[in-house]
């Protein structure tokens, strides 16, 4: 893999500034994002009145723990438009998540927020190595999933060549890169393994191919998986976040140097972590619940949200900014089998340190006689032929995952093709206990 660290001298001065002044700017612009959000934004108002609280009361960025948490049900409740803090006139686009349960949650950006969420996508972009006049294959979505759309404009205000793909169409997409010769990708995790897999099918290196970085995003992914698809492909592997009721996609992003976390674009967006069951500051370092602030949007501002994100704060290294580790799921995709808590991420790491098991999973819950029963549908390796390899390739991983976990999973190890395939963010969990 190429050095791509990118030349100071490019970076935007406050990426490195001193945490002085990114502290003094921080303070500066969430006391105009509070009034603002308190001033147009009837739910804001009325949450700020019942605590007693008001955006002058703000005198260091530690008051921001006073202020009332915003939930993804806030958004829910004042469907579709209800949140946002400027006149329709002035909402230049609208994006939605589906979400798996309820309602879809609607978001909306002035033009000024579509030129921020360009320039955070731009900055993210040139954090993981892409550089002005290079090609991006983009597969995130397009629609109203902030993926496509964010990643498109952000290509474009780095000075990149987009090449617009969306997701679907696997063989397509390994043509495009062929035939294009992209320097870059964008793409969930679970997708890119399964163009990893259309290459080995059309019977083509993927080392052999232009690409010299991936963006990686939308989906939690582990630092196992990463040496994987970065061994696969001979190309950085890097972590974007994001999420549409903050911004979309740029939100934090690892630096391609470092590989160490992702740095939080914090002259925009405020971080905390909180206990997620008692709601309390924590300090940086500790695991808990991601909260955001903005700090400059317009349309949509939002107040100390609770993404259901788990992590911790960390110092900043290739940037002052502080860091988020990578995510080790979302508190909603944590599984409680049998009173110990299991993340997704955990059997993705076990599994990819089995060679003879591909890197697709899919995590089955179901209740037996009242005893909750997870099962591990893996696929093996399209190397092993061998029944004994299969079995014995599968038994490893339940040991490991009783080991390392602690608890039992029957684990099945299919063929080629038995677990169901993602095309944008992957289902990992499917839950047929009753309720
Ligand atoms: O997934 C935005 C995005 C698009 C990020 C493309 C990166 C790349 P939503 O659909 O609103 O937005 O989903 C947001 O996805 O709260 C996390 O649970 C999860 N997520 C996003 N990025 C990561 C990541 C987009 N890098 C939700 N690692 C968030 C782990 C992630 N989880």
């Amino acid at each position: 893999m190429k050095d791509l660290t990118p030349d100071r001298a490019t970076l935007e001065p406050i990426e490195i500034a001193s945490r002085d002044e990114i502290e003094a700017l921080q303070l500066q612009r969430m006391q105009w994002s509070l009034k603002h959000a308190y001033e147009n934004v009837a739910m804001y108002k009325k949450r700020f009145d019942e605590k007693g609280i008001h955006p002058d009361d703000l005198k260091s960025l530690k008051d921001l723990s006073k202020f009332p948490f915003t939930m993804k049900d806030d958004l829910r409740d004042h469907y579709p438009f209800g949140m946002f803090a400027v006149p329709m006139e002035k909402i230049r686009k609208v994006h939605a998540s589906s979400g798996t349960t309820g309602k879809a949650t609607v978001v909306g950006y002035s033009d000024a927020d579509c030129e921020l969420f360009a320039n955070m996508v731009a900055r993210s972009l040139r954090a993981s190595g892409v550089r002005p006049g290079q090609m991006v294959h983009n597969a995130y979505g397009y629609g109203l999933f902030t993926g496509g759309l964010g990643a498109h404009f952000g290509i474009e205000k780095l000075g990149a060549t987009v090449v617009p793909v969306s997701g679907g169409m696997t063989p397509r997409q390994v043509t495009l890169i062929n035939d294009f010769k992209p320097d870059a990708i964008m793409v969930t995790p679970s997708y890119m393994l399964n163009i990893l897999d259309e290459f080995h099918a059309q019977g083509l290196d993927p080392r052999d191919s232009s690409l010299q970085v991936g963006v990686f995003g939308a989906e939690p992914w582990t630092n196992a998986m990463r040496e994987e698809v970065e061994s696969a492909f001979d190309m950085h592997a890097i972590d974007i976040y994001g999420l549409s009721e903050v911004i979309g996609p740029g939100v934090s992003m690892e630096c391609v140097e470092s590989k160490d976390g992702l740095h939080i674009w914090e002259d925009h967006f405020y971080p905390e972590v909180i206990d997620p069951d008692t709601g309390e500051l924590l300090p940086d370092g500790e695991l808990g619940e991601l909260v955001f602030t903005s700090l400059t949007k317009e349309a949509f501002p939002i107040v100390r949200y609770r993404t259901r994100d788990l992590t911790r704060l960390l110092p900043g290294t290739a940037r002052t900014m502080r860091r988020m580790e990578k995510i080790t799921g979302r508190s909603d995709d944590m599984i409680i089998l049998r009173g110990v808590n299991v993340f997704p991420t955990q059997i993705e790491e076990q599994l990819m340190s089995i060679k003879e098991l591909a890197p697709h999973f899919q995590i089955e819950l179901e209740r037996d006689d009242r005893l909750d029963k997870m099962t591990i549908k893996v696929e093996t390796d399209p190397s092993v032929a061998d029944e004994s390899v299969r079995q014995n390739a599968a038994n490893s991983l339940a040991e490991k995952i009783k080991s390392s976990i602690g608890v039992t999973a029957v684990v099945v190890a299919g063929d080629v093709g038995s677990v169901p395939r993602s095309q944008g963010k992957a289902v990992r969990v499917v839950d047929n206990r009753e309720k």
